[in-house]
């Protein structure tokens, strides 16, 4: 079964039970500011899932294009996608939990539409905590449909529930569905839900039972709802018995134009595969966001960063299989071609795709070419070394200074007879990293790594607000650490009371001016007296390096600091505080968010 056909059964399915279909909406999120893409289909209808009418009506069906980033370095196995469908049907207050798993039980089994056997489905169901019971009833639903306990598992809030998108919103318990790939139980504990390879999701009916608030409690919602999500490149996926997502028609077109830009045979190489895999998924991600209706364009900050990394990341695999040229744009093309029918806006917009990624691949190139142009320069004192190893902490210089990829420098070095100590190099990098954290944050638990362009426009607001305490409250103010996710941050610094409404609005005034400025940030590396003697705010306590890099913000800010920050303030969102609350004797600590 091809995706077309998959989409058109699952839309006929439910519009033959009184399901009315509505447009899938854009990849940029239009009602929810706290995700840069839409993740879900339920992201554009939060606002009905909250008790909003919809003018279509109770019962809706949809397809809808989402981007997930969460993952991206798992991206190149088997079933990791950035970009990928979600089939989802709708009850607005209407049909429950009954109605929802009848449903998605029949399509699934029923041989006019899907025809998996019944035995081949597991099902896992939220096993209930201190926010909301057990879901018994949906266990019961499965089993009166003949599940046996050994393919109903019960799963905690991390598997078995949804939502809400963002930080705040609709949520609920939900029930999975999964594919039985026929393998042995990896262990006595091994049920659907297990992630040993035996079990693929499919299909998840969420029960929308509650409103997440901005202070953590699970509200009931007063009209209970059902969103669904099923998952076309799985579900095509286990139809035709394949393994792998990459393996579908879906990507037949486009993995056949990397095999002929790169001169190999994919399945013939396992390294290569890899990459291969990488293009296919990330060229078609950039694709669609730039075929968006609200395209963003590649940058520094948010979605546009995503984009960025999403197009170098290809570009760079792309060199590795030995692509000369171009590697994004003639992928792209069959993209337009070959989804251009389900979402005719690439189609609309392919010229912009075109010249998008070109001249992002073209900057990219440049500093890749002004990386080798360094290696070249270092390259006769390299070759005096008896032993031919490069130091890692030269690499890692190329990687600092030039942007570099250490696997970029590794491949030239192994051109010229010589390896890199990579030891050394993952060495500087960790502790470049470290380095980061402690001088950004203080104390820095939340981890800067995973946490991507949200985490690094918090990282630039905790400078704003350092400095804004500092103007409102006096100089003594001093950070005693923070704490950053992608949702939020949570700054610690010494001040003896508790600070007024007014001081509050004041400081959150003072940021977002410096926001609406749209303020360069830029970095200078110097010696750390030196950065202390020309007036930039050092954490007392914290350990430096001797060369340390020193972040300012236009006029406004200048702090030792390792980064990462946005290039400009603009775009950072709004800066509002939550919360002003002590934290210990003589710290206070404020939480607040971007939006
Ligand atoms: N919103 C649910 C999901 O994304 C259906 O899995």
């Amino acid at each position: 079964m091809t995706a077309d056909e998959l989409r058109s059964k699952f839309v006929e399915f439910f519009k033959l039970r009184d399901h009315v279909q509505i447009q899938g909406r854009s990849l940029i999120p239009e009602t929810d500011p706290t995700v840069l893409f839409t993740t879900a289909g339920m992201h554009p209808l939060v606002p009905d899932l909250l008790g909003q009418d919809h003018p279509a009506g109770k019962r809706l069906v949809d397809y809808q294009k989402c981007i997930r980033t969460g993952d991206i370095e798992s991206v190149g196995d088997y079933s990791h996608l950035t970009f990928f469908e979600m089939l989802g049907n709708w009850s607005l207050g209407d049909y429950f939990k009954e109605g929802a798993i009848r449903m998605s039980f029949e399509f699934l089994t029923s041989d006019r539409w899907l025809g998996i056997p019944a035995e081949r489905i597991g099902v896992t169901v939220f096993a209930g905590d201190e926010n909301a019971p057990r879901d018994d009833e949906s266990a019961e639903i499965w089993r009166s449909l003949g599940f046996p306990p050994e393919r109903i598992s019960f799963r905690p809030k991390e598997d078995n529930w949804w939502g809400p998108a963002g930080s705040t919103g609709p949520c609920g318990p939900d029930t999975e569905m999964f594919y039985d790939f026929g393998k042995e139980p990896c262990g006595p504990d091994c049920g659907p839900g297990c992630s040993c390879g035996k079990w693929l999701e499919i299909w998840n009916d969420v029960f929308m039972q509650y409103n997440k608030t901005a202070e953590g409690k699970y509200e009931p919602l007063a009209r209970k709802c059902v969103d669904t999500g099923m998952g076309i490149e799985r579900t095509v996926t286990i139809l035709n018995g394949l393994a792998s997502v990459y393996d579908t028609g879906i990507f037949a077109g486009i993995r056949g134009a990397v095999e002929r830009a790169a001169a190999y045979s994919y399945g013939s190489d396992a390294g290569k595969d890899r990459s291969a895999r990488i293009i296919c998924d990330h060229a078609r991600s950039a694709a669609f966001i730039l075929g968006d209706p609200k395209a963003v364009t590649p940058s520094n900050v948010g979605a546009g960063y995503v984009l960025r990394r999403l197009i170098r990341r290809a570009l760079r695999h792309g060199r590795k299989l030995g692509i000369q040229g171009q590697v994004l744009p003639p992928i792209a093309a069959i993209v337009v071609d070959e989804f251009g029918g389900p979402y005719p806006e690439l189609e609309a917009n392919r010229a912009f795709i075109m010249e998008e990624l070109t001249k992002e691949e073209d900057k990219f190139l440049e500093t890749l070419q002004k990386g080798e142009k360094e290696f070249e320069k270092l390259l006769p004192n390299l070759l005096k070394d008896p032993r031919k190893i490069m130091s890692g902490r030269l690499a890692f210089k190329l990687y600092d200074t030039y942007g570099f990829p250490i696997e970029l420098t590794e491949e030239l070095a192994g051109e010229n007879g010589m390896a890199v100590n990579r030891e050394e190099f993952d060495e500087a990098f960790k502790k470049h990293q470290e380095l980061s954290r402690t001088q950004s944050a203080g104390t820095f638990k939340g981890g800067l790594g995973d946490q991507g362009e949200m985490a690094t426009r918090y990282h630039t607001a905790t400078h704003l607000l350092h400095r804004a305490l500092k103007i409102v409250l006096g100089d003594h103010v001093a950070q005693k650490g923070s704490n950053i996710t992608a949702e939020r941050m949570r700054f610690d610094f010494s001040h003896g009371a508790p600070m007024t409404d007014g001081e509050l609005r004041e400081v959150e005034a003072i940021v977002n001016e410096q926001i609406r400025r749209d303020l360069p940030v830029s970095v200078e590396v110097m010696d750390l007296d030196q950065a202390r003697a020309g007036g930039a705010t050092a954490l007392f306590g914290e350990k430096y390096e001797s060369q340390v890099k020193v972040y300012s913000i236009g006029d406004f800010s200048r702090e030792v600091c390792g980064g990462p920050h946005v290039e400009r303030t603009g775009g950072m969102g709004t800066f509002r505080i939550q919360k002003e609350q002590s934290s210990s004797a003589g710290v206070r600590r404020i939480r607040a968010v971007l939006e």
